[in-house]
């Protein structure tokens, strides 16, 4: 432990960190799922809890996270083995690293299928005349209930990801992130004056921001909390992982503000331009799941260059996915380098085909396999609840008790190299206090929401 490299190898720099934790963050939670559930959560008073959750614990367990895994230098599931044993604790928590893969490779399997829509998006409005269509909307049903066409989709994505995944991280995630980041926050920008034109922008602003406390229901401050935890890539060691790549001589504290504040940027700027757009156009708020796909298309048929707009969007949501993607699969894949010896492409393999086995049911279950469904949902949804609602908040739970009660606190002190000793302390309070009480609200709350579920 605590050699100076990983067996995976080192990150060219600290900036390249930045760019691949963000690449991890920012996906199809900022762009597809915040600006839904701010739209179905009345607006301002979920995204202003979502910020708080996101800055008074979400950058904490980061720090941890990235901390945890530069310390160990391995995958996320022999980090936590071997600083379980370095800190004389239970085995128990080298377990950690097992929920985190498990929820890793189970995110991906239904991550890659909405990815794939994204992506046909791209396509049709690029090439396929999506935007001459009489009724858009219907459109989008007539897509995703084809089995053919979303399969091949989401099997298109998987072979990006493992492509990107088996090339390791200088030849794969290192380029890739390198160009893709950069190439995301130029887009995000040109939509963003684009939405500035829209003459609705005030009205996103207001939407987004102005706080209207009886729009906050539990559920709301719920499901700003569960998302707090997916759009920062939390409680499954996809940090971890990147963080063991990291170089040993710097400070922690900072990158994992950069990394926090860009995710919420990408977020908040994903949500002006679409309101902007609902609100040009006359379209629901509320549509829930369906948004970005049933009404933004619409916004851009009616807009000129929308051919051009509509298809950039929708690549930047696909690259967005891809970063995230290879993320989800990054802790499995490390570990079986190290400890079955394989290649990275074998391991990619071995990782990859499960799950794109299970994404091809996940597709399904929203066609020919929507009468099977598991505890009353879909396939894909149910999924996204396992992982959202249980796998990371109890990962981040066990990471933040780990961090700030179990570990050495010599060892934290020197791994977080923090200088600032007022700004260290309130890092300690936040991971010893803050976090496991706010998390352990979130899952008690979604254990009910979840045995609900159950009994329905
Ligand atoms: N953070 C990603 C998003 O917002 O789309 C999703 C994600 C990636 C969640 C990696 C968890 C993870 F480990």
């Amino acid at each position: 432990m605590a050699e100076n490299k990983s067996i995976h190898g080192v990150w060219q720099n600290r900036w390249t960190f930045i760019l691949a934790a963000t690449g991890s963050a920012v996906g199809l939670g900022n762009i597809w799922k915040f600006p839904y559930m701010a739209g179905e959560n009345g607006g301002g008073a979920f995204v202003l809890i979502y910020l708080v959750f996101v800055a008074a614990i979400g950058i904490p367990v980061m720090l941890a996270e990235v901390m945890l895994g530069r310390r160990g230098r391995q995958s996320p599931i022999n980090t936590m083995k071997t600083l379980a044993k370095s800190s004389d604790a239970s085995k128990f928590w080298g377990g950690i690293g097992w929920l985190g893969a498990i929820a890793g490779v189970l995110i991906l399997s239904f991550y890659s299928v909405i990815a794939g829509w994204a992506m046909a998006y791209a396509g049709k409005i690029i090439g396929g005349g999506l935007l001459d269509q009489t009724d858009i909307p219907s459109q989008f049903g007539a897509f995703v209930s084809d089995p053919v066409e979303t399969v091949l989709w989401h099997s298109l994505f998987m072979v990006m990801v493992l492509t990107v995944v088996a090339g390791g991280i200088h030849k794969g995630l290192e380029k890739s992130v390198q160009f893709l980041m950069p190439a995301l926050f130029v887009m995000l920008i040109l939509l963003l004056g684009y939405a500035t034109t829209t003459g609705s922008f005030g009205e996103a602003v207001s939407f987004l921001f102005k706080f209207n406390p009886e729009a906050l229901t539990a559920d709301a401050v719920l499901s700003a909390l569960g998302h707090a935890f997916f759009t920062l890539s939390l409680g499954m060691g996809a940090i971890m992982a990147y963080g063991a790549y990291m170089p040993k001589e710097h400070s922690l504290g900072k990158t994992v503000v950069i990394i926090g504040v860009l995710d919420t940027l990408v977020a908040v700027v994903a949500g002006l331009v679409i309101f902007s757009i609902v609100f040009a156009n006359g379209l629901d708020t509320a549509a829930g799941p369906s948004l970005m796909f049933k009404t933004l298309p619409v916004a851009f048929s009616q807009m000129p260059g929308g051919i051009v707009l509509g298809g950039m969007f929708f690549i930047l949501v696909t690259f967005a996915a891809w970063t995230s993607a290879i993320s989800l699969a990054e802790p499995a894949v490390a570990w079986m380098v190290e400890t079955a010896g394989f290649s990275r492409i074998k391991a990619a393999l071995v990782v990859g085909i499960p799950v794109w086995l299970l994404g091809i049911a996940c597709a399904l279950s929203q066609n020919i396999w929507s009468d099977v469904t598991i505890l009353g949902s879909d396939l894909l949804d149910f999924l996204d609840k396992l992982t959202t609602n249980i796998m990371l908040p109890l990962g981040g739970l066990l990471i933040a008790i780990f961090a700030g009660w179990i570990m050495r606190r010599s060892h934290v002190v020197k791994e977080v190299a923090m200088k600032n000793f007022a700004l260290f302390n309130i890092w300690i309070v936040m991971i010893r206090i803050v976090a496991p009480i706010g998390i352990a609200f979130v899952m008690y709350n979604s254990i009910e929401a979840w045995l609900v579920f159950i009994n329905k």
